[in-house]
């Protein structure tokens, strides 16, 4: 990672930290750009509770003194801030770099917002460049492998991966990706998939730092 990217990751961290205030429920992200949010938020001294996304976030924002809350104990979760590995400007995502793509979707989706944020390097036209993680139980991976073979993907099993659920990770390489919500349909429609990578109409907004700046998307008509 070269020091501008860098830069830009926690540019993006600390605008979308700006967006919190006291008494707020907190989805906190899994990866390299969401550890900089979780440390802005520490910074900023809020009165929140986080909804952890992955063992390792719980385990950052508990030594930054963040108090965590029970996804299945809070009524709602008011924001969530996470990073991608890809991103379009229609605000498609594939996730799951970090293999915490399951605990990631649940916590997005029981979310009021979902703030991503990123550096310029993850945005793309169309989604695809980076494999597609899906999440399998371990006895069905090879069965899987194979009906994603069938949806036209090669893939592998990520090695040395087990996720906070106990799963495998199936990277999955489908080429560019024309329709990312219709395919995310079908790879959850095969037996032994628990999820796939790719969030189509979860974010709400992406916070992106670029060479110093934050651009927003969707873009405000006019900026
Ligand atoms: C974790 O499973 C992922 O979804 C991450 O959010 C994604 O890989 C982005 O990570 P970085 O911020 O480290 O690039």
């Amino acid at each position: 990672m070269t020091s501008q990217q860098d830069n830009d990751k926690l540019l993006a961290a600390e605008a979308a930290a700006d967006l919190l205030h006291d008494g707020m429920i907190v989805g906190l992200g899994t990866g390299s750009t969401a550890a900089r949010a979780i440390r802005a938020i520490a910074r900023r001294q809020l009165k929140i509770q986080g909804v952890p996304t992955s063992l390792q976030t719980a385990e950052l924002a508990t030594s930054l003194g963040i108090p965590l809350a029970d996804i299945n104990r809070v009524p709602h979760i008011d924001i969530t801030i996470d990073g991608a590995d890809e991103f379009t400007t229609s605000l498609d995502l594939i996730k799951g770099g970090g293999g915490a793509l399951l605990h990631e979707k649940i916590v997005a989706v029981r979310s009021g917002q979902v703030v991503i944020i990123a550096d310029a390097t993850k945005l793309v036209s169309r989604l695809g460049k980076f494999r597609v993680p899906v999440e399998v139980i371990p006895f069905a991976a090879r069965y899987v492998q194979e009906r994603l073979a069938g949806l036209g993907a090669s893939s592998s099993v990520r090695p040395g991966t087990v996720t906070d659920e106990g799963n495998l990770i199936v990277d999955a390489d489908f080429g560019l990706i024309a329709e990312p919500g219709i395919l995310g349909a079908r790879i959850k429609g095969i037996t032994g998939v628990v999820e796939h990578g790719i969030f189509s109409g979860i974010a709400s907004l992406v916070l992106m730092g670029d060479n110093g700046v934050v651009k927003r998307f969707p873009q405000v008509s006019g900026s």
